[in-house]
């Protein structure tokens, strides 16, 4: 498939299947997949949790800054970012840089389901609050390239939807050129 996007960016909100549509797109491709939060605990040594806990958000909010830096930088990706890294610009604007964004819109009934409230991840341990969250980040994930259901459908169909999308999108650019 020529001129493919060198990378695939998904982003969206804490269990919106991020990382299962993102391995599964990957293989789909032929491409590597990357997850920014198991990424920056690899660097760190660390998990999320420890990272908030210990050096507090914004500390956390310049380890994605300086991983989605890392991850420009490189080819053939599927990249799952993290629920929050889309709605810092610099950090949105390096996730853009050369790169196809998809946000995985999910309905929060659907995200609560998915999302344990067990500390894994620090902001979803009030859920009174992730409502109001998900209402002030959606500006955020609007400004991606596309936008696909994932509320509906497994990972495998929203997958499948994406590579349509890339196909079309592909087809498109040919076609406009003869
Ligand atoms: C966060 C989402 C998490 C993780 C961290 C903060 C957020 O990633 O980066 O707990 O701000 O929404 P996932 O979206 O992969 O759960």
């Amino acid at each position: 498939m020529p001129e493919r996007p060198p990378r695939v960016v998904l982003v969206g909100f804490m269990g919106s299947g991020k990382t299962s549509v993102g391995r599964l797109l990957a293989r789909r491709l032929g491409y590597g997949f990357e997850d920014m939060d198991r990424r920056i605990e690899r660097r760190a040594g660390r998990t999320i949790a420890e990272i908030f806990r210990d050096d507090g958000e914004e500390a956390f909010r310049e380890r994605e800054r300086e991983e989605a830096l890392a991850l420009s930088l490189l080819q053939d990706r599927v990249v799952a970012a993290g629920g929050g890294a889309f709605t810092r610009p610099e950090t949105r604007s390096l996730l853009q840089t050369g790169a196809l964004t998809v946000w995985l819109r999910c309905d929060l009934e659907r995200i609560l389901s998915r999302v344990p409230a067990d500390g894994s991840r620090p902001l979803a341990g009030n859920r009174a609050i992730m409502h109001a969250l998900l209402a002030e980040r959606e500006p955020s994930y609007r400004m991606a390239d596309v936008v696909v259901d994932a509320s509906a459908g497994t990972p495998r169909e929203v997958a499948d939807r994406i590579v349509g999308l890339i196909e079309g999108r592909t087809r498109k650019r040919m076609s406009a050129r003869r």
